[in-house]
C-alpha cells in the first residue's frame, strides 16, 4: 500500500511491463510520480472500470467522444459509433483487408530483415483503416509519417510537441472530411461520408465532433494496431510450433490465440479516470477529483486471476482486458480481432517460416508506450 511503497516511482525509460511485474505482487496500488494513482491489480481494474459514476472518463479538457463522455451523454455517442462496428457493418471489409495483407506480405524482401511493427503492423493499420473509411490511399506517407511523429511525441511527454502532432491530425482530418461535405449528394458511398451524414438530436455531427470522432478511429489505433503486430510476431518466432499449428487452425482459434498472446503483453498499457468523489479501492482512500490510471497491462498478467500467467486462451478468455470492459468497453474491438487474424494468417501463409534477425533484433518499448518499438525478422 502507499505508506510501504519503493520511493523511485518513476516509469520514464523503462520497459512498463517488466515494471508492473515487480510492482504488483506487493503493491495492488501506486500513486505515480505525477501523483497519478496506478491501478495494477486486476480487481481493482474492474471496480473502477464498472463504476462509471465515482470514476468519471471526463479527464480531458478536449472534445473526446466517446471516450472522453459520461452517463447519457456518452450513450447517444455510443449508439452512433457502435452502428459502424457491428459484425454486419464490417463484414463487407473483410475481403479487402485479406487483399490488402496478402499484396503487403508478397511485397516484402525474403531473407533481409523486416521490422514486424514498423514495416508490417504501421502499413497494414494504415492501409486497411484508409480502405475502411474511404480515404484516398495518397494518404499512406503522411499518416505513417504522422504516427512516427505520434510516437516521439508522446515518448517524449511535451505538451507542446503532443499538442502540435493532434493538431497535424485534426489537419488531416479535416482534409477528408471538408470534400465529402462540399460534394453533397455526389460524395462518394464511404463509411467517412456516412459519418458526415449521421445526425444526433435532429442535428448533423458538427465539424468538430466529425474530427473527434475520426480521431479516435484512427490517432491511437493505427499504433495499438502497429504493435500489437509485432507482440504477435514477436511470440510466433518463439513459439514455432505454435505458428506452425495456427497455419491450419480455424479463424475462431487463432483470434482466442491472439488475444491471448495480447494478454500476456499488452501494449495498449492504460486509459485514465477521474474520481467523482472520495473513494476506497482495494483499502486505499482516494480523494475526489484524483486522477486514477486503469493498468490493463498490469491488470492482465494478474498471476492470481491468470493461474500464474501460463498460456490458455480458452480458460483466460472471460477475465482478459485486452479491449477493456465496462461501458467505454473497446466498440472497435471485432474490427481490431479481424485485422489482426487477417494480418496474421497472411503471414503465416505467405512465409514458410518466420526467424529473428541476427543483430537487434528486438527493442522493447519503454514508458508511456508498450510492447515493441522493433521486431526485426526474415522471412523465407
Ligand atoms: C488492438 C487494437 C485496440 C486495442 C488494444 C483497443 C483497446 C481499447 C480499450 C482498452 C478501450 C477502453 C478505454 C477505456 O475504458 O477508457 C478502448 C476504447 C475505445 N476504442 Fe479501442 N482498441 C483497439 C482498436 C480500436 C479500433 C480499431 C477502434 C475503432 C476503429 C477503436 C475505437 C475505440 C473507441 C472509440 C473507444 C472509446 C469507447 C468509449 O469510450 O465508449 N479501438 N479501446
Amino acid at each position: 500500500m502507499t505508506d510501504h511503497m519503493p520511493d523511485d516511482l518513476t516509469a520514464a525509460g523503462r520497459d512498463l511491463r517488466a515494471y508492473t511485474d515487480q510492482l504488483r505482487p506487493k503493491y495492488p496500488i501506486v500513486k505515480n510520480s505525477a501523483g497519478d494513482w496506478v491501478l495494477l491489480r486486476h480487481a481493482e481494474v474492474v471496480q473502477a472500470a464498472q463504476n462509471h459514476e465515482h470514476f468519471s472518463s471526463n479527464v480531458s479538457r478536449y472534445l473526446q467522444i466517446p471516450n472522453g463522455l459520461d452517463g447519457e451523454e456518452h450513450t447517444q455517442y455510443r449508439a452512433i459509433i457502435d452502428r459502424y462496428l457491428s459484425r454486419e457493418a464490417l463484414t463487407p471489409y473483410v475481403t479487402t483487408f485479406e487483399q490488402i495483407a496478402r499484396h503487403l506480405v508478397d511485397e516484402l524482401p525474403r531473407g533481409e530483415p523486416v521490422d514486424a511493427v514498423h514495416d508490417i503492423g504501421a502499413v497494414f493499420a494504415v492501409r486497411a483503416q484508409c480502405a475502411w473509411l474511404g480515404w484516398p490511399a495518397q494518404l499512406e506517407p503522411e499518416l505513417l509519417a504522422w504516427m512516427s511523429a505520434n510516437h516521439r511525441a508522446t515518448r517524449s511527454g511535451e505538451h507542446e510537441q503532443m499538442a502540435q502532432v493532434a493538431e497535424t491530425f485534426d489537419a488531416i482530418i479535416r482534409s477528408v472530411i471538408a470534400p465529402r461535405r462540399a460534394a453533397g449528394d455526389q460524395a462518394p458511398d464511404d463509411v467517412t461520408t456516412q459519418l458526415c451524414r449521421d445526425r444526433i438530436h435532429d442535428r448533423l455531427l458538427s465539424e468538430a465532433e466529425l474530427v473527434s470522432i475520426l480521431r479516435n478511429w484512427t490517432g491511437g489505433d493505427l499504433g495499438s494496431i502497429a504493435l500489437c503486430v509485432g507482440v504477435i510476431v514477436e511470440y510466433l518466432v518463439r513459439h514455432p510450433d505454435y505458428a506452425r499449428r495456427l497455419r491450419i487452425a480455424s479463424d475462431a482459434e487463432v483470434e482466442a490465440a491472439i488475444d491471448e498472446i495480447l494478454r500476456l503483453d499488452n501494449p495498449f498499457i492504460s486509459n485514465r479516470r477521474i474520481t467523482t468523489c472520495p473513494v476506497n479501492i482495494g483499502g486505499q482512500n482516494i480523494p475526489s477529483g484524483a486522477t486514477v490510471k486503469l493498468n490493463w497491462t498490469s491488470a492482465n498478467r494478474d498471476e492470481n486471476v491468470f493461474n500464474h500467467n501460463t498460456f490458455d486462451p480458452v480458460a483466460h478468455a472471460k477475465n482478459n482486458l485486452v479491449y477493456g470492459i465496462g461501458k467505454h468497453v473497446c466498440p472497435g474491438r471485432l474490427l481490431a480481432t479481424w485485422q489482426l487474424r487477417i494480418a496474421t494468417r497472411a503471414l503465416l501463409a505467405g512465409a514458410s517460416s518466420l526467424s529473428f534477425a541476427e543483430s537487434q533484433s528486438l527493442e522493447r518499448e519503454t514508458a508511456p508506450v508498450g510492447g515493441f518499438h522493433k521486431v526485426r525478422v526474415i522471412l523465407s
